[in-house]
């Protein structure tokens, strides 16, 4: 099978160490990748943006499936322009994609079908917003309607924060993205990142993940795209798995149905544990960076039939296998991010690193130059490792991360402490 991923992330080293892992693949390319992908696949300087690009190049290349990392080509329908010219592709249609473009139509899908979040309205201008944000106080949540790459969020510690989180999205911060404004009430817990490979009808859950949106350790300092991961955690007891099953994802699913806009590809659930049973925050429509990393590293089913399935709406009778190992991984990015950082500084060491026992490390944000690894954005690489325990897992990536040599780039040491601290406390 000739398969084309697109994106340049960690997310995607990981689905492409994945899918060159199937034996179904034949020929795997990936637009536009990164050093390290070039690993997996071919990379090939395609621009994803341009629909019209992707489809002349499968067409010559007779590519039989397209797997869609980012949200951004997702939310400007590469999915259905592909499904016009005949290609398959994993990933939800434009329509579907609104569950991450808008966070407005998220919130008024949970009100239709009864799914568990906090309570909201939604603005289009700034007086009206202002006012609510008076009657109800703070701590209130402040969210950009649309895609604001992960930083249309604001969590308001005083009505201040929120007042000047409202005024700099309705002046255009974000632009289109920002022209409504959600405002949401405040929910206190713990958060987990739950996903499910969805097919229009069925979902299927995928291993429990958590990660560290924090900068610094003790997750303090700005929220990124996210510092690490790990998998399973054990705030996903049992109980709480089956509860975000029937009360958000399964609710989720038939009401996009219901609507004539099924929801197909992977569902990523943004969840706050709360003392009243978890409630949804938001939904990503793609895998979780770094998330998929940890969930890539534990699958041990052959994920490209789990694609073909959720693209055919086969995946009722559908299975997936995971090894009981747990899998964490630690992210290396430049000095500066989540703000300005370099780029283009070298990094030495990686092959030792990857000789240390259970570690992959995947590229987030490289180039190769001459034979020497780059650093090419914010979060850069992904140092991740597989352990009986969370604890064995974190001390092999850190052993790992120890033998790289990267003077202007950082990680935080305390990836995965919650899990670790669990697992002191059962011995
Ligand atoms: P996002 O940029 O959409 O991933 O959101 C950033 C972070 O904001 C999330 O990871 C949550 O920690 C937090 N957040 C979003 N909505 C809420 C909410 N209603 N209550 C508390 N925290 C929230
Ligand atoms: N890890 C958070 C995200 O992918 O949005």
């Amino acid at each position: 099978m000739r398969i084309l991923l697109l994106g340049s992330g960690g997310r995607e080293h990981a689905l492409a160490w994945k899918i060159a892992a199937s034996p179904l693949v034949t020929k795997l390319w990936c637009a536009p990748g990164n050093a390290g992908i070039a690993r997996e696949a071919e990379c090939i300087s395609l621009d994803v943006a341009n629909h019209a690009a992707v489809i002349e190049f499968c067409e010559k290349n007779a590519v039989e499936l397209v797997v869609v990392g980012p949200e951004t080509p997702l939310a400007a329908g590469i999915v259905d322009d592909l499904a016009s010219a005949g290609i398959k592709a994993f990933g939800p249609s434009r329509l579907a994609a609104q569950l991450e473009s808008s966070k407005g139509f998220t919130k008024a899908l949970c009100t239709e079908f009864g799914i568990p979040t906090g309570a909201y309205q939604r603005f289009d201008n700034a007086d009206a917003a202002l006012g609510y944000v008076r009657t109800q106080g703070a701590p209130i949540v402040v969210k950009a309607d649309g895609l604001a790459a992960g930083k249309g969020v604001v969590v308001a510690q005083t009505a201040r924060e929120a007042e000047d989180a409202i005024a700099m999205m309705f002046e255009g911060a974000f632009g289109a993205a920002g022209a409504e404004v959600v405002i949401e009430e405040f929910l206190p817990g713990r958060e987990v990142s739950f996903f499910a490979l969805c097919d229009g009808e069925t979902a299927i859950p995928l291993a429990s993940a958590q990660d560290h949106k924090r900068v610094f350790d003790n997750d303090v300092g700005p929220n990124t795209g996210g510092m690490g991961a790990y998998s399973p955690t054990p705030l996903v007891t049992p109980q709480v798995h089956d509860a975000i099953m029937a009360k958000i994802i399964l609710p989720t699913v038939a009401g996009m149905k219901a609507r004539g806009t099924p929801y197909r590809g992977v569902l990523y659930a943004g969840i706050m544990l709360t003392e009243q049973g978890p409630k949804l925050f938001e939904f990503n429509v793609r895998f979780g960076d770094p998330e998929c990393q940890v969930l890539m590293l534990r699958m041990m089913s052959d994920i490209v039939p789990a694609f073909l399935a959720a693209c055919d709406g086969q995946l009722k009778n559908f299975d997936l296998r995971w090894y009981p190992q747990s899998a964490l991984t630690v992210v290396m990015a430049a000095k500066g991010y989540p703000g300005d950082y370099k780029k283009g500084t070298r990094i030495d060491g990686l092959d030792d690193a990857a000789e240390v026992e259970g570690v992959e490390i995947f590229h987030a944000g490289t180039a190769a130059t001459d034979g020497a690894i780059l650093a090419n954005g914010g979060r850069v690489l992904n140092v991740c490792a597989l352990g009986k325990t969370v604890t064995e897992a974190q001390a092999r990536a850190y052993q790992a991360i120890d033998r790289i040599r990267w003077p202007d780039g950082f990680c935080r040491r305390d990836i995965g402490w919650q899990a670790v601290e669990a697992e002191k406390a059962k011995d």
